[in-house]
C-alpha cells in the first residue's frame, strides 16, 4: 500500500456562526493526483487554506509525512515541502519573471545563483524561459497561472496544491498544462487539484473528492465519481455525460 502523504482528519472550519467546512476527512498517498471538486462555496479555497495554515481549523487534525501540521504557519508547511496555488493568482507585478519564480527557490536556498539555476528549470518546464525577463504584471491571465505554477516548483514540493490552475485557460493551453502537470507528478511530487474543467479532472486524477455543502458528499475514481446519481444532481448536472 502506498505511503499517506497527508492525512486530514474531521476537519471542521467555522466563521462566526457560518460553517465553511464540516467534519471532513480523506487522504491523500504518495504519488497521486487527487481531485478536489464540488459547487461554488463548498469549501475547496477554504480547505486548502486551513490545510496550508493560512487559516486556523475549529476542530479535526492535518497530517503530513507523518507529522502532526494541525497548527502550521504557512511559511513552515512550504518548507516541509507543502505549497499552494492561489484561484486569484498574485505575481509580485513589478518583478520580472524570473525574479517571481526566484522567490520560491529561496525558501529553499539563500543563495542567489542556486534559486536562479532552479527558477530557470522550472520556467523551462513550463515553456516560459523566454519570458523569464518580462514584467510579471504584463502577463496575461494563462501565463500569470503558469508563473504561479512555476513559483510553487521552485520550492521543491512534495505535495503540490493547485486551486483552479486551468481557469482563464483556454482548451489548448489547459491541456498543455495537464501534460506538464503529469510530468510533475511523474517528477515525484504528489498533487491536489482543485478544478471545475471535468475534462481535465477526469483525465488527469487517480481519485476525486467531491464536497457538497461544506461536506465531504463522496470520493472514488474519476468513473465512479462520473457515474454517481448524487454528485450528477449536485454538481455535474444530469446532461453530463459519464467519461
Ligand atoms: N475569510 C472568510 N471569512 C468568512 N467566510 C469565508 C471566508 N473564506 C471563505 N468563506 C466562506 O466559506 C465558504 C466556502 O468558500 P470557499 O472555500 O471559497 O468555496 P469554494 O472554493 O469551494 O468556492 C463560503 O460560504 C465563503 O463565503
Ligand atoms: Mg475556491
Amino acid at each position: 500500500m502506498k505511503k499517506k502523504l497527508l492525512e486530514i482528519i474531521s476537519l471542521s472550519k467555522h466563521f462566526g456562526g457560518n460553517t465553511a467546512i464540516s467534519n471532513v476527512s480523506f487522504n491523500v498517498e504518495e504519488g497521486l493526483i487527487v481531485g478536489l471538486i464540488g459547487p461554488n462555496g463548498s469549501g475547496k479555497t477554504t480547505l486548502f487554506n486551513c490545510i496550508t495554515g493560512y487559516y486556523s481549523l475549529t476542530s479535526g487534525s492535518v497530517m503530513f509525512d507523518g507529522h502532526d501540521i494541525t497548527r502550521i504557519k504557512p511559511d513552515k508547511a512550504c518548507r516541509i515541502g507543502m505549497v499552494r496555488t492561489w484561484q486569484r493568482v498574485k505575481p509580485l507585478g513589478n518583478l520580472n519573471v524570473l525574479e517571481n519564480v526566484m522567490i520560491g527557490a529561496f525558501s529553499k536556498t539563500r543563495s542567489a545563483g542556486e534559486s536562479r539555476k532552479i527558477a530557470l528549470a522550472q520556467l523551462d518546464l513550463l515553456g516560459m524561459s523566454e519570458l523569464s525577463s518580462n514584467t510579471a504584471g504584463d502577463l496575461p491571465i494563462g501565463l500569470k497561472k503558469k508563473l504561479e505554477l512555476a513559483r510553487a516548483l521552485a520550492t521543491s514540493p512534495k505535495l503540490l496544491l493547485l486551486d483552479e490552475i486551468c481557469g482563464g485557460l483556454n482548451n489548448t493551453e489547459t491541456l498543455e498544462l495537464m501534460e506538464t502537470i503529469r510530468i510533475i507528478r511523474n517528477n515525484g511530487v504528489s498533487i491536489v487539484f482543485i478544478e471545475h474543467d471535468m475534462k481535465a479532472v477526469t483525465g488527469l486524477c487517480d481519485r476525486i473528492v467531491v464536497l457538497k455543502s461544506e461536506q465531504k458528499l463522496v470520493e472514488g475514481t474519476p468513473s465512479d465519481i462520473t457515474g454517481n446519481h448524487d454528485v450528477i444532481a449536485a454538481y455535474l448536472g444530469k446532461g453530463y455525460k459519464h467519461a
